[in-house]
């Protein structure tokens, strides 16, 4: 028995540190009218964080140190910047949740396109082009590349007509439109429809690596634990088809030198891909040909894929 008279329910006749009934104590507060998934994860929530707690022995400074730093996330974030989900992705907890909320059947050799994670720099309501355009304007720098492919039913390998394909990347500078007073509103976004044969094609840039931002909390979390803060080059696509699944994906340049060591941890194989040098068209060096399979919200249900219903996939289908 310990000095304050606490016993060690778990570990024997050690005695424990700290009151072994806490814990449930918080989480027995929990109301009737809370709902069950609310009680379940704030339950398991609670636990996993006094756990933490109690096994770092956290004081009242590092916990403070903490608070902190989410409040300065906070208040740091507007409809241009997102700090919290900035904090979130360089503990890879977005990439995580990705990989949990989108997990398909991956034994499939022509499963559905595999998905990645949003980041804070999708804009609603991009640019509606025609095919074949360029999503760039006032850059004369870059690698001028032509993107074209189709969307396919990954079950029957069918084009998809009325798929929307939503794409975004940043400039050779490393920035976002947002982030950079001197580019266009809504420069190097569009969002494109495919025609009776599923085909979709545009061009962009080549896109280049380039630092998450750092002057917040989520650079000074990546300084403290001795990491960069660079992504590996991509492309940013939201593909919506009426009747499928919609996929929040990136593709990455395989040539990129930071492929393997994204700050976000948003890499996936099957979304690594090619550039190829392309000859004979004025407006582009380089030739990025990809194809996108969806799965129909039928298939989806039939084979228990994630998401199954159009009502569980709400968020991008009705933008
Ligand atoms: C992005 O790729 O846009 C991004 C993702 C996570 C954090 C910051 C940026
Ligand atoms: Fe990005």
């Amino acid at each position: 028995m310990a000095s304050n008279g606490i016993i060690d329910g778990n570990h024997g006749s050690r005695p424990h540190k700290f009151d072994p009934n806490f814990t449930q104590n918080v989480i027995n507060a929990t109301g009737p009218k809370a709902s069950p998934r609310m009680r379940k994860v704030m339950a398991s929530l609670i636990q996993h964080i006094h756990d933490f707690a109690r096994e770092n022995e956290i004081t009242v400074d590092e916990w403070m140190a903490g608070v902190e730093l989410m409040n300065e996330a906070g208040r740091m974030s507007t409809d241009r910047r997102n700090e919290g989900q900035l904090v979130c992705d360089v503990l890879g907890l977005e990439s995580l949740v990705d990989e949990i909320t989108f997990k398909l059947a991956s034994d499939a050799a022509d499963a559905p396109t595999a998905t990645a994670i949003l980041g804070p720099f999708w804009r609603k309501d991009a640019p509606v082009r025609k095919m074949g355009e360029t999503i760039v304007f006032g850059i004369d720098n870059g690698d001028r590349t032509y993107m074209h492919g189709r969307v396919l039913d990954y079950r029957t390998g069918e084009p998809i007509e009325g798929a929307e394909l939503d794409v975004w990347h940043t400039a050779p500078n490393g920035l976002y439109e947002q982030q950079d007073p001197d580019q266009p509103d809504m420069n190097l976004r569009g969002r494109f429809t495919t025609g009776k044969d599923g085909k979709y094609n545009f061009y962009c840039l080549r896109p280049t690596s380039y630092p998450i931002p750092y002057d917040g909390p989520a650079g000074k979390l990546l300084q403290l634990l001795d990491r960069h803060p660079m992504r590996p080059a991509h492309i940013h696509f939201i593909v919506t088809a009426p009747g499928y699944k919609p996929i929040v994906t990136q593709i990455f340049d395989r040539n990129d030198k930071h492929i393997t060591d994204d700050a976000v941890f948003a890499v996936k194989d099957s979304l690594i891909v090619e550039f190829l040098p392309y000859k004979g068209d004025p407006n582009a060096d380089f030739e990025l040909p990809y194809d996108f399979r969806l799965a129909s919200y039928d298939d989806a249900s039939k084979h228990s894929l994630a998401g199954t219903t159009e009502e569980s996939a709400s968020g991008f289908s009705g933008q």
